[in-house]
């Protein structure tokens, strides 16, 4: 099994991403650290703590960091998400097990004393630039990094180049890519979108009877009358939980390395950058994700969710 950190802003499609990882047998969670994103982290926190509950594994620990961007403002994505982050279902809270703070202390020691670890990054990359600033020779023992962000031939979801993760907070972005020398994998808006979760799983979903796909139904029912109202697409987009899948088996991707960058200034703020033709002369950084067998994924999620069902 490979050992992974699932750092998360929980988010409807974070808890889909954590749904997968709970039923995925490849994967050894060690804890899930929340940043802030789709809604302030401390809410972030409460809802991955619900997620972990619907799937039974409140063993997993939770550990809160960073409630702002690393030099802006907080910016969240209620619109999308709902004011609680989680499609406005009123989840009572979980009083048996809490939520930890120190999500970066946690990611540093956790490297440092376990080989082999990987990070699975879903929301603004706050929390890997803070451990990177803290510590880097200790987050450079971990084995890959797999993020949710950018978009390179796809437009952006906050502005028309930006994509959420790298706009939220894009001098964490552009610190991580060029700073972590590691292997970085980006999960963007170009593969993300093929990924569709639509009416008909839905309808399927309700008819299986079944506390983890009531609480999908539950959780996406916002989400949907958002890409409806924005976009007047059926369906919607299901972002983070890609990243968990190509990490589990990545012939479900296809993608390229080139030089990325984060605009950190101005009108493009949070757009990646992709040098495609060579010409900034940097060696690649990351492994641009281009191409996705969105049905090969949904088989995936669907199997190992709901497996009494499948026939
Ligand atoms: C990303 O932004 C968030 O709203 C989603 O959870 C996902 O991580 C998509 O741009
Ligand atoms: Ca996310």
């Amino acid at each position: 099994r490979r050992k992974v950190i699932i750092d998360c802003d929980p988010g409807i499609d974070d808890a889909l991403a954590i749904m997968l990882a709970c039923r995925s047998p490849e994967l050894e969670i060690l804890g899930l650290t929340i940043v802030s994103g789709n809604i302030n982290g401390y809410q972030c926190a409460e809802n991955a703590l619900h997620i972990l509950k619907v799937m039974d594994r409140l063993d997993i620990p939770v550990y809160l960091g960073a409630t702002r961007p690393l030099l802006r403002d907080m910016v969240v994505a209620e619109e999308t998400h709902g004011e609680d982050g989680l499609g406005g279902v009123k989840f009572e809270r979980i009083e048996d097990v809490r939520y930890r703070e120190g999500a970066v202390d946690f990611i540093l020691n956790t490297l440092k004393m376990e080989d082999n670890v990987s990070v699975l990054a879903i929301g603004p990359l706050t929390n890997i630039a803070l451990a990177l600033q803290t510590d880097k020779s200790a987050l450079s023992r971990m084995d890959e990094l797999v993020l949710m962000g950018g978009a390179f031939k796809s437009h952006g979801n906050c502005s028309p180049v930006a994509e959420f993760n790298f706009w939220a907070d894009p001098d964490a972005a552009e610190m991580v890519l060029n700073q972590l020398d590691r292997p970085i994998t980006m999960v963007g808006l170009d593969v993300t979108r093929e990924v569709v979760l639509t009416p008909n799983y839905i309808e399927l979903l309700r008819q299986f009877n079944d506390p983890a796909a009531d609480f999908i139904v539950d959780i996406t029912r916002f989400y949907l009358d958002f890409h409806w109202e924005q976009e007047r697409t059926l369906g919607c987009v299901i972002n983070d939980p890609l990243a968990i899948a190509y990490f589990i088996d990545p012939s479900i991707c296809s993608g390229k390395t080139y030089y990325v960058d984060v605009v950190t200034e101005g009108k493009a703020i949070g757009m990646s950058m992709v040098d495609v033709g060579g010409i900034y002369k940097k060696e690649p950084n990351c492994l641009v994700l281009t191409q996705v067998h969105a049905r090969a994924f949904m088989e995936m999620f669907m199997t190992r969710l709901f497996p009494e069902h499948q026939s």
